[in-house]
């Protein structure tokens, strides 16, 4: 399969205008399924009421089947032809983090999306993204569109459109170029089901952000649950090819050849090697999480590299997610 390749940068703020908007708009209404930038991770977009299309999905990806995908939408009154709102917790969040990097996992109308995707569950999760890109792509589609992160399954996330070309180039119907992407991690994803919530998976959302909203609507994250509750949680994910080891605090680190190092800007001048960004200081958690699939991917592109070290951080609330991501990439191998 040709993969159509839509540059849209120049055209960000009005979609409109971009000569092949009816061929992108089309073709996600003809259930082609096509990469997309998202504010978190770029997706990999197709309608979510599609069997035809949510198999494209998982097809291209090789994703398990039994991981649900997240549905994205443009504004709050297209949910309840799928799913329902539970209380009005769920809806002060909604008001006050979207359009945003997160996700509300809420119980399902039967029968509205893919069985593939949807028949066995009786929850799906949410997300209106804040993307200029996005947000025009789904209002002028107005469909539910499921989107994971459009790499290759267990590679780390695209946060660049070239990320998704070398991923997926041949096997989707077409990407939508826009800038590198905002945040670097994927959504925050709560479960609304229950009270309190969970953290199914944390993301740029912090738990204090959402407590600061509704104190004690939420139950922390926990690294050790046994039955995650984001399926996707319990995969090996995000890992590079070479093993990863992460490093505490150093005075110098003189690299092999074979190695690189993953770690702040204001650290490289320590390290004799292949070096690459982690953020601009140990204080730059935002930073970090948008250079980690980044660097991961750069890192594991050097010829014969065979260890790759990546700088721990110090655990707070804000750093949750990177370290999650972090300890998984770790892990994978
Ligand atoms: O930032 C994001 O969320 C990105 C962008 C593209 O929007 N999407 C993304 O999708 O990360 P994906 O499919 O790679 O990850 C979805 C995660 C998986 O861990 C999945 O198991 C979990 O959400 N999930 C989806 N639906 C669920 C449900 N009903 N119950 C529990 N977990 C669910
Ligand atoms: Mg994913």
């Amino acid at each position: 399969m040709k993969t159509y390749v839509w540059d849209v940068r120049n055209y960000v703020d009005d979609l409109s205008t971009y000569p092949q908007i009816d061929e992108i708009i089309q073709a996600l209404k003809a259930n082609e399924v096509i990469g997309i930038p998202t504010e978190t991770v770029y997706g990999l977009a197709g309608n979510a009421m599609s069997d035809e299309a949510v198999d494209k999905i998982f097809k291209a990806k090789g994703r398990p089947s039994d991981n649900p995908l997240i549905v994205h939408i443009y504004e709050q009154e297209q949910i309840q032809a799928f799913a329902e709102i539970p209380n009005q917790t769920t809806e002060m969040l909604m008001d006050a983090f979207w359009p945003g990097p997160i996700s509300f996992i809420l119980p399902m109308k039967k029968d509205v999306l893919s069985k593939l995707s949807f028949g066995q569950m009786d929850t799906v999760a949410v997300r209106m993204p804040s993307d200029k890109v996005a947000r025009q792509l789904l209002k002028l589609s107005y469909l539910p569109i499921a989107a994971p992160s459009a790499n290759t399954s267990g590679k780390p996330s695209p946060t660049h459109a070239e990320h998704v070309i070398n991923d997926l180039d041949g096997k989707i119907f077409g990407v939508v170029v826009s800038d590198p992407v905002e945040v670097g991690i994927e959504s925050t994803v709560i479960d609304c089901t229950s009270y309190p919530f969970k953290i199914a998976r944390p993301g740029a959302i912090t738990q204090s952000m959402i407590e600061s909203i509704v104190p004690g609507c939420i139950v922390p994250f926990n690294y050790d649950l046994k039955q995650p509750i984001a399926p996707g949680m319990k995969y090996r994910h995000y890992a590079p090819e070479a093993q990863l080891v992460k490093v505490g605090p150093f005075d110098t680190f003189k690299l092999q050849p074979d190695e690189a190092m993953i770690a702040p800007i204001n650290e490289h001048h320590k390290v004799e090697g292949h070096v690459f960004p982690l953020g601009q200081s140990y204080n730059d958690i935002t930073g970090a999480m948008r250079d980690l699939y980044h660097s991961l991917r750069s890192a594991d592109q050097l010829e014969a590299i065979k260890v790759i070290y990546i700088t721990d951080f110090e655990e707070t609330d804000e750093s949750m997610a990177l370290l999650n991501r972090m300890n998984k990439a770790v892990s994978g191998k």
